[in-house]
């Protein structure tokens, strides 16, 4: 029987007694869905994973989806290589929530720490329930009805500026067009409200000018990715974290290099969009 031992008292979890390497039962994956619900973000250590359990794992929880512009696994298309040194850093350094440019952005991810460096190379996750219930009433009312606009091109600005980004990257950006989402929205399962913002795809909150739009963006999100509503994970090699991509804003610390940082990620899909 698997267990589940808090991280902290508002978000993360750890789960033992789990063997990824078989099948999950029915019983343990409606453990883990209540679980995940509930702490955000889950932690499991010490899983020999080959490919194809990884890929069964996310496919437990829904459809898996592909990166538009990450490299992948060969034979493995749903699973996105991050592997960072320091002849390729990671151009992530902002909380974000992962492709909040989609029409419905993904549900979770769950990565796969292949080669982890001594030293740094955490990664932080942020509950934004907590975030939201934590708001002056007056400002909750005030973002009620609110709507932000997340673009994938705004998202990966800085590639596109590299020589031949916009080149490889157009393909991507005319098939994932700009889109609209509630800045706050209600999770499908807990009905808890979250703020639905990140400074890496949020291009503008609608309704307001540019500068409203920025200060209001900014303080947000300085908001959401307080000490208090954040936990910090420690990559051990075969440790994976599977988060409620819903729920939290998460950024990995680039603070490893010069050494190699090498993860492996599944995104599954969503069946609704955000409301
Ligand atoms: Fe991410």
């Amino acid at each position: 029987m698997l267990t589940i031992k808090k991280e902290n008292a508002i978000l993360g979890a750890t789960v033992e007694n789990l063997d990824l390497t078989a099948p999950l039962q029915e019983t343990d994956k409606r453990e883990l869905s209540k679980a995940l619900a509930e702490n955000h973000v889950l932690f499991f250590r010490d899983q020999v994973i080959s490919h194809k359990n990884h890929r069964d794992f996310g496919l437990a929880f829904g459809t898996l989806q592909s990166h538009p512009s990450y490299p992948s696994i060969d034979g493995h298309r749903e699973i996105t290589i991050l592997k960072n040194d320091a002849e390729n850093p990671s151009k992530i350094d902002e909380w974000h929530t992962d492709m909040s440019c989609r029409p419905i952005p993904p549900m979770g991810g769950i990565l796969v720490g292949r080669i982890v460096p001594d030293t740094g190379g955490d990664t932080l996750f942020s509950s934004l329930a907590a975030a939201y219930e934590d708001l002056p009433e007056a400002l909750k009312k005030s973002l009620e009805g609110m709507t932000a606009t997340h673009s994938f091109a705004f998202g990966f600005r800085d590639s596109l500026a590299e020589p031949g980004g916009r080149e490889r990257l157009q393909d991507a950006i005319n098939k994932n067009p700009d889109v609209v989402h509630p800045l706050v929205r209600t999770h499908p399962v807990t009905r808890r409200k979250l703020i639905f913002l990140n400074r890496i795809f949020t291009s503008k909150i609608n309704g307001l000018s540019k500068p409203e739009s920025k200060d209001l963006l900014n303080s947000l999100c300085d908001h959401m990715v307080q000490d208090k509503y954040v936990c910090r994970f420690k990559w051990r090699q075969n440790s994976i974290a599977f988060w409620d991509n819903r729920s939290v804003l998460h950024v990995p610390v680039n603070d490893y290099l010069p050494a190699l940082r090498r993860m492996e990620r599944v995104v599954i899909s969503d069946t609704q969009a955000p409301a």
